[in-house]
């Protein structure tokens, strides 16, 4: 009994020194090269992060007529995931084994969704039993406990304070969003003027502008693209995304008793999340001693509509109650979520217009005709098909959240008619989807003209219906749309159908 103890002991070592170095060595291969990537493919970076932090969990088995490549024993299909691009490595092998199939990694199995109609099957048609985020050790450290809206289980309390960020979003659309985009956008416009013609790299423009918007609506204050303060709290918000993608980083919540030895990577994300939620509540505080002072009409901050909303009971049977951290988490949650996806989709933009002059030209007849020298309203789109247009073929080619953010079963369910029990955990390959052969005709081509039917944007044509509820996932509501780009950014015609 001893022998047999100690060999499974050696065994259990020896697996898991392979296993650590396995991955230490292979995901910093897809470090390597995101790291050099323009901002524009932040984005893609986080979905693998993402991918990575979550593939340890739930050690439950599917149907076994789910198809999937071979799986090794103890390691199963972890080499599948250390591929450098792996939006398009799981494509790929969508190509091999279908737009739905299961990897497993370790003892965890997850299954990739790669069409808009399996992902629309799964996170619109049954959002409910797939409305759940996986729960991890670290995801909890960069989450305030999983109390983020982006990385929080689906609960009661989840629920209020979804509830409670989508009335302090709707009030603050109302009164200002029009206005404080307009200002940012004129001011982005003067800064692309002063470059004069010269060469520069514009993404950190794009970044303080998207960046703007949001401090502006969250606490009322804009920066310089200078500002100490501005640099300090983007350095942290990105140093705090990439090092929670680090093998380091994510082989603790594969092996809890690596918990117990020195990790230099976890200790600075630690050091890093104190970082943020030291600025945040600085913030927080200054604005809550300003706030007194000024009336209502002045105050168009979603932090003080998330203030107001606290204290009240909220309508849940439980009885939750929201605090200053659910105010704190969802100002996080703001800031990551709204700043580097339209940053992103705003670089891809002028990348894929630098190699298509015309299309910039007939973007730029457009807007003179419609507008005539006046600055666009949202209600204009409508009259604007061909911008519209190319919005939209950006998004499907480069999606700022490829593999978007990973949903749980909450129950037994299916997909595709393949058993899914509880726990799984489902992968959109939003870039599968957008990249999909039997729907898009020449799928990696920047042709904005797909969208533009009989000359006209047609917001009801097959291309828009593929391509909808696929670029902002799927979300986890009642109409299965996630309630934040409902308000701010899915005023896109994607979603209009
Ligand atoms: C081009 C712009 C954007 C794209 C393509 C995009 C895409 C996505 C995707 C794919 C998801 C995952 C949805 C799912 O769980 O299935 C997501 C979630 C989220 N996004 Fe965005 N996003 C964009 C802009 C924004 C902005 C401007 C904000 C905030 C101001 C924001 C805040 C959030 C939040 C809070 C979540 C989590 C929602 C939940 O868990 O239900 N996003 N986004």
């Amino acid at each position: 009994m001893t022998a047999y103890v100690s060999v499974v002991f050696v065994g259990a070592v020896v697996m898991l020194t392979l296993l650590w170095i396995l991955l230490i060595y292979l995901p910093g291969k897809g470090d390597k090269v995101t790291q050099g990537e323009p901002n524009g493919c932040q984005s893609a970076a986080v979905g693998s992060r993402l991918l990575h932090s979550v593939y340890q969990f739930f050690p439950r088995s599917l149907s076994p007529s789910l198809p999937g490549p071979l799986s090794l024993p103890l390691l199963g299909n972890m080499l599948e995931l250390a591929h450098d691009h792996l939006p398009s490595h799981l494509t790929s092998l969508a190509r091999r084994y279908g737009n739905i199939y299961r990897l497993k990694c370790g003892n965890t199995t997850m299954v990739v969704l790669n069409s808009g109609d399996i992902i629309r099957e799964a996170l619109v048609k049954k959002w409910s039993d797939f409305a759940g985020r996986p729960h991890s050790y670290t995801g909890d450290v960069v989450s305030g406990g999983g109390r983020s809206i982006s990385l929080g289980d689906y609960s009661e309390e989840w629920r209020a304070h979804r509830r409670l960020a989508h009335n302090a979003l709707q009030r603050c659309s109302q009164k200002s969003l029009h206005w404080v985009i307009q200002k940012q956008a004129l001011h982005l416009r003067q800064v692309l003027l002063d470059y004069n013609g010269r060469a520069a790299d514009l993404s950190e423009d794009f970044t303080v502008a998207a960046s703007n918007i949001i401090t502006t609506l969250a606490f009322g204050k804009e920066y310089e693209k200078s500002s100490a303060e501005l640099q300090r709290l983007h350095g942290c918000l990105n140093e705090i995304v990439s090092l929670w993608g680090s093998p380091w980083i994510s082989a603790l919540d594969c092996f809890p008793l690596l918990r117990k030895l020195p990790n230099p990577p976890f200790s600075r994300l630690l050091k890093e999340v104190a970082r943020r939620d030291d600025i945040i509540r600085t913030h927080l505080d200054e604005y809550k001693m300003q706030a007194p002072s000024k009336t209502s009409e002045e105050d168009i901050a979603i932090t003080s509509a998330l203030l107001n909303g606290l204290g009240k009971p909220q309508d849940t049977t439980q009885g939750v109650v929201l605090t200053d951290t659910h105010v704190h988490m969802a100002t996080v949650d703001l800031l990551i979520g709204g700043t580097e996806t339209t940053a992103a989709w705003l670089s891809w933009t002028v990348a894929f217009l630098l190699h298509r002059p015309e299309v910039q030209y007939r973007v730029y007849d457009e807007l003179c005709s419609v507008l005539d020298g006046r600055y666009p309203q949202y209600s204009d789109r409508h009259r604007l098909p061909v911008l519209c247009a190319v919005i939209s073929e950006v998004l499907r080619l480069r999606p700022v959240a490829p593999l978007a953010v990973p949903h749980r079963a909450i129950r037994d369910s299916s997909i595709a008619g393949y058993f899914i029990p509880k726990n799984t955990v489902i992968i959109p390959n939003l870039f599968g989807a957008h990249h999909d052969p039997a729907v898009w005709t020449d799928p990696y081509s920047f042709k904005p003209e797909r969208f533009l039917e009989g000359g006209g944007l047609n917001a009801c044509s097959p291309a828009f219906r593929r391509g909808r509820s696929a670029v902002f996932g799927g979300g986890r509501g009642q109409n299965g749309i996630v309630s934040v780009h409902r308000l701010l950014v899915a005023r896109f015609p994607v979603r209009t159908c």
